[in-house]
């Protein structure tokens, strides 16, 4: 069986001492995380302070960017670019149904954004709401959110998510994931299920307790 893949998105939360509260629970029952693959998304405030963290406590998770600009290095004020992005991750979430809504992003823009995760060697994680929605090429894993499910503590029937993710699946993409009201308690009938490689975790993963035994459960 394939290593599943939990990826953490902290979205617009967490200070610095947040973080260090979080880290060091982690820490604590650091054996949790062994068999599985662990990406935390910070926001880009964090990614260096989670990176001395993780080598400091030799975590075995791997970092994500929330956003990448679709620009190379330049004039684009407020931009965070790929190259600045990879010297602390590895990972950039593309095209969160977040970013679509309230910054109208478009296909265009996310597939420059893609484009620019590989120029400096990111793996994108590309967001979709549906089957039939624009994925760029180059995409290997794809997180299905449901726009219903995403934190309003409705997560979608894992019956109903197994038929988009088997559809993406079928269109060859490597990874795919399911996102959207993910718990400790619900993890496990999504991660059973043949086509969902894994998790895209939003709220759950604030906690470090309630994010451990969701690892734990997957
Ligand atoms: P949620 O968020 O787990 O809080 O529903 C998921 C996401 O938006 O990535």
């Amino acid at each position: 069986m394939k290593e599943k893949l939990i990826v953490a998105n902290w979205k617009s939360h967490m200070t610095q001492e947040e973080a260090a509260v979080w880290i060091e629970k982690i820490e604590q029952q650091k054996t949790t995380l062994a068999d599985k693959k662990i990406v935390i998304c910070p926001p880009f405030t964090l990614l260096s302070f989670m990176q001395n963290q993780i080598t400091e406590k030799g975590l075995p998770v791997f970092l994500g960017s929330q956003n990448i600009s679709p620009f190379a290095p330049g004039a684009y004020t407020g931009e965070v670019n790929g190259q600045q992005i990879k010297t602390y991750a590895e990972y950039a979430l593309i095209g969160h149904s977040e970013r679509r809504r309230y910054f109208k992003e478009d296909d265009d823009i996310l597939a420059k954004k893609v484009a620019m995760a590989r120029e400096y060697g990111l793996e994108p994680i590309f967001c979709v709401e549906n089957a039939t929605i624009f994925i760029p090429q180059d995409v290997h894993i794809v997180a299905y959110e449901p726009l219903a499910a995403i934190g309003s503590g409705r997560p979608e029937l894992p019956e109903d998510a197994r038929k988009i993710t088997e559809s993406l699946q079928a269109k060859g993409i490597q990874t795919v994931l399911y996102g959207g009201s993910v718990t400790e308690e619900n993890i496990s009938d999504y991660t059973k299920e043949e086509s969902i490689d894994g998790v895209l975790v939003g709220g759950a993963s604030l906690d470090p307790s309630i994010f451990l035994s969701l690892i734990t459960n997957a």
